[in-house]
């Protein structure tokens, strides 16, 4: 059912990501970014998305921007989010599901956005 819901959202994105790129070409279909992301991760990005941005501007005071960061600080803040070296009751558990590969991957993706 979960997985239901995560499709259909991500269904719903990739239609408003197309239409923002018709404006925007950095958006979805741009160079960047998600033609990179593997299913699962991409599964995930819409969760993610909806506080730090798509474009990895976040929606919200308290969520920090992501875009344009780098990769390995990246990692690293989400394999500490993981572990609970560093404990955020918002971002330990977004982390806590995340496989090393999808990991390397979402933070790939926020890093090379613009
Ligand atoms: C409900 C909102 C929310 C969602 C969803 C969310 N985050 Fe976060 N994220 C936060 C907050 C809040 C922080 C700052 C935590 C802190 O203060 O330590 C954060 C911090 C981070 C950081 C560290 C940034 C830095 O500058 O140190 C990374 C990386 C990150 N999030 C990635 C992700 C990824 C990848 C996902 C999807 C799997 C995700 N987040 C989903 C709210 C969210």
């Amino acid at each position: 059912m979960k997985q239901l819901f995560m499709g259909v959202a991500l269904v719903g994105l990739l239609g408003s990501g197309a239409a923002l790129a018709a404006d925007k070409p950095a958006g979805l279909q741009g160079s960047h970014g998600q033609s990179q992301l593997s299913a699962q991760a991409s599964s995930m990005l819409p969760l993610c998305a909806s506080c730090h941005g798509l474009e990895g501007v976040s929606t919200e005071g308290m969520y920090p921007n992501l875009a344009g960061q780098k990769v390995e600080y990246l990692v690293k803040q989400l394999q500490q989010f993981k572990s609970r070296e560093r404990n955020d009751p918002i971002m330990s558990p977004m982390a806590e599901p995340l496989s090393p590969e999808m990991v390397n991957e979402l933070a790939a993706y926020f890093a090379s956005l613009k």
